[in-house]
């Protein structure tokens, strides 16, 4: 539960890790209701080569290929894609993936691609991903069966926009009576030059989601970054086994119904949060994740942490982390990479950061390295773990969730402030250390503070904050901090736009915190010298 009512010490108390409580869902779980089981996976082909590039498509499901049409009584004419989502593959430049949902099983389906929406010219099959939720312990929520459809194109050119229609048998994009299910979509730059990207956390099914969205939209971003706490499915998020009671797997539906506006056009770059555990669907509970998600896999943890990968955009590296994994304060996931995840991300900053035409390293993940609401507060897991990692490599921008609410820190080094950076200054993060950001007021609720709001025309600023950091095995260790600049009680997100150095000046993140409103209530610039 994510309510600041919540007594999460008490939680611990019987805890129980994601994968024992995997272990007793299917033990208690009647073998009867089990009908369809879990996910379906598939290998990739290579298809004939797509607009002078060779694209390669995934392998459909042979179960689905062999299922007929009438499977549910109804032709595929009638079965409408819906949820459409849209994420990078390893390369931006070049590799895409489009998912979607179908309501009821469709047979072949598949993804068309074109240079223009009337010329969708080359058909690639899709692979299916089923998903099963039976009735789950103590829960008055009927089975349900959800069906995720993933396209991964190749071989695309960069900087190039591509048209999209997605179909099965019977409904076909290229016909005008399908037409409706085409979308665009638009490869990263060869070269670097100025883009904007959007990010937030903890958003759900609401108007307030709904509201952001539309802000997002409207500022054609390149990606967004969507830091975890995506739809809460499972609205209780203690990561204990008590949560299958409420797990409600329809809440998903909402989520990519309501995504989609947004989504169908902007890769939507999801990472996993405490209400992104499921552990009906397997040990380390994302195995739900995998079937809605095609995120970029990079050999490490693809297969396992669907919420840790990384890529590059212009002069920007990206990477998302599976904090789970990290977290004091909600350990059903704790360790479970056995401090793979840590390793990985020091070896992938150092890579980038030497990589020539990168100036800037973005990292996004859903627990909060800094913050001082009432609710969560900071992690000391994070803390512990990855800030040191942070500071070893400079990092340019730390986005968080988890908190609902907008808060920003000066910038920090070794916990303490290590150069103010108010409203509308500029920091330089490979001399004054690093800003994070928490980003978690996208729609779900929101928290409060410990401390007066204080943000863009309206600055109450306090010179200490006494709050607190999650300790190891449970409790709290109390902070008085005085890095705490920014603090907005309300739904919002942030909006960056990443300039490139031109003509010997610096490169430039200039990052918003934009209100529900349409209001902006924080914004400052983060330079750095181009090598
Ligand atoms: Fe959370
Ligand atoms: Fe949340």
């Amino acid at each position: 539960m994510d309510t600041p009512q919540m007594g999460i010490a008490a939680r611990l108390a019987a805890k129980m890790s994601m994968a024992e409580q995997h272990e007793y869902l299917r033990s208690k779980v009647s073998r009867r209701r089990v009908v369809l089981g879990g996910l379906t996976a598939a290998g990739t082909v290579a298809a004939s080569g797509l607009l002078g590039g060779t694209a390669q498509a995934a392998a459909p499901s042979p179960s689905l290929l062999t299922r007929p049409a009438t499977d549910h009584g109804v032709h595929g004419a009638l079965v409408a894609p819906f949820g459409r989502h849209l994420q990078f593959g390893a390369d931006p430049k070049t590799q895409f993936t489009i998912s979607w949902q179908v309501p009821l099983a469709v047979v072949r389906p598949f993804v068309r691609i074109g240079l223009q929406p009337w010329s969708l010219s080359h058909k690639i099959d899709a692979e299916v991903r089923e998903l099963h939720t039976p009735q789950l312990l103590n829960s008055k929520l009927p089975p349900v069966d959800q069906y995720y459809l993933h396209a991964q194109i190749g071989g695309l050119r960069p900087g190039t926009t591509y048209y999209y229609g997605v179909g099965h048998d019977g409904f076909d994009p290229a016909d005008s009576a399908a037409f409706a299910s085409v979308g665009s979509f638009t490869t990263a730059p060869a070269r670097s030059e100025r883009f904007t990207f959007t990010a937030f956390g903890d958003q759900g099914v609401s108007y307030h989601a709904l509201a952001n969205d539309a802000l997002i939209l409207a500022r054609n971003p390149a990606f967004h970054l969507h830091a975890g706490d995506i739809c809460y499915a499972d609205p209780d998020g203690s990561g204990q086994a008590s949560d299958s009671a409420d797990y409600d797997a329809r809440t998903w539906d909402q989520f990519l119904a309501q995504t989609e506006s947004v989504a169908a056009r902007v890769p939507w770059m999801v990472t996993t949060g405490n209400h992104d555990m499921e552990a009906w669907y397997s040990p380390n509970g994302y195995g739900g994740q995998h079937a809605r998600w095609t995120l970029p896999g990079d050999g490490f943890a693809s297969t396992t942490q669907p919420g840790a990968y990384s890529f590059v955009y212009g002069n920007t590296a990206v990477i998302a982390l599976d904090a789970n994994d990290v977290s004091y304060e909600i350990p059903a996931n704790y360790g479970i990479s056995g401090g793979g995840q840590t390793a990985w991300l020091d070896r992938t900053l150092a890579a980038y950061r030497k990589q020539r035409g990168i100036d800037f390293l973005v990292v996004f993940f859903h627990h909060c390295a800094y913050s001082t609401t009432n609710s969560h507060a900071s992690d000391g897991g994070v803390q512990a773990e990855w800030v040191p990692v942070f500071e070893k490599h400079q990092v340019d921008l730390v986005i968080n969730g988890h908190n609902h609410v907008y808060e920003r820190t000066d910038a920090i080094r070794g916990g303490q402030v290590s150069h103010q950076v108010q409203i509308g200054d500029t920091t330089r993060p490979a001399t004054d250390g690093t800003v994070y950001i928490t980003a978690g007021g996208a729609g779900r609720s929101l928290y409060n503070f410990p401390a007066p709001d204080s943000y863009e025309g309206h600055e109450n600023q306090v010179d200490t904050v006494t709050t607190w950091h999650s300790a190891k095995g449970g409790g709290k260790v109390t902070d008085t901090v005085h890095w705490s600049r920014v603090r907005y009680t309300g739904y919002s997100f942030i909006s960056v736009d990443v300039e490139p150095a031109r003509a010997g000046r610096e490169s430039t993140l200039t990052v918003s915190a934009i209100a529900e409103t349409g209001d902006r209530i924080d914004h400052f610039t983060v330079a750095r010298r181009a090598d």
